[in-house]
């Protein structure tokens, strides 16, 4: 059985992209260009609910990453630039090409799926344990409240647990963020529990609450 979100519908086209183990997929670990380490599919065709989507960034999306760069919550943790330069935008975009190319991870746009206009991203990350991955995300602040970011997690999910051959998808939220861990519940993901002064941001240390999914295929 594969693990399926809420309110989640299957992406058209329908089926897997690939049913291959995490193994199979690259969880190997080192630098790009590395002769041990694949590359990580992106969902084929892109994901999406009719109203939100995720597909590869594209250069056209830099003045999402130019928004971004203006909203401390996103540049802290993140590699989005804090002094925005068109260059910066673009080089902040084929750094999340280069995830899936170098097989640590794959980082999508999430768009509108109206006019294909990027407002945020979401990120899968391979941790060093096999078959593990972190879950990121962030909308830029135009977007936020119209429920992007939950239909991109609820997306993301089943795809990188079913097509990445995950047995964890995992998330770390400081406990303030009440929008995000709603965004974690929405998507079927449980609270696990806390981890002490785990998160440093902006010099300031923090607990971090875990969230995770498991592959039903796992399930005990
Ligand atoms: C957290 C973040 C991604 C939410 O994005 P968003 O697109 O605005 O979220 P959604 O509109 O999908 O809302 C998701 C849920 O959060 C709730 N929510 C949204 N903003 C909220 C706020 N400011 N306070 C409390 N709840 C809020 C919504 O009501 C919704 O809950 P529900 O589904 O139970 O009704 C966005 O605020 C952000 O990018 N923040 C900065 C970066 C960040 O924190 N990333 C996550 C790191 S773990």
């Amino acid at each position: 059985m594969e693990f399926r979100a809420p309110g989640v519908q299957r992406r058209v086209g329908g089926g897997r992209v690939r049913a291959r183990s995490a193994h199979a997929v690259g969880l190997r670990y080192g630098g790009e260009g590395d002769a041990g380490v694949s590359a990580l599919p992106y969902p084929e065709p892109a994901l999406t609910d009719g109203r939100i989507g995720i597909r590869r960034w594209s250069e056209g999306d830099v003045d999402c990453v130019r928004e971004a760069s203006s909203d401390p919550r996103i540049v802290d943790g993140t590699t989005v630039p804090t002094a925005f330069t068109h260059d910066d935008g673009l080089a902040f975009i084929r750094r999340q090409w280069s995830r899936a190319e170098s097989g640590t991870g794959v980082a999508q746009a999430i768009v509108d799926a109206t006019t294909d206009v990027a407002v945020g991203l979401v990120a899968v990350t391979l941790r060093p344990q096999p078959g593990v991955a972190g879950l990121g995300y962030w909308v830029v602040p135009s977007a936020r409240g119209r429920g992007a970011a939950a239909a991109a997690v609820r997306l993301v999910t089943p795809w990188a647990l079913n097509s990445l051959g995950l047995q964890r998808l995992e998330a770390w939220v400081v406990p303030q963020n009440i929008a995000s861990q709603r965004v974690l519940r929405g998507a079927g993901y449980l609270e696990e529990g806390r981890l002490r002064s785990f998160l440093t941001s902006g010099g300031k240390v923090s607990d971090a609450l875990v969230f995770s999914v498991i592959s039903s295929r796992e399930a005990q």
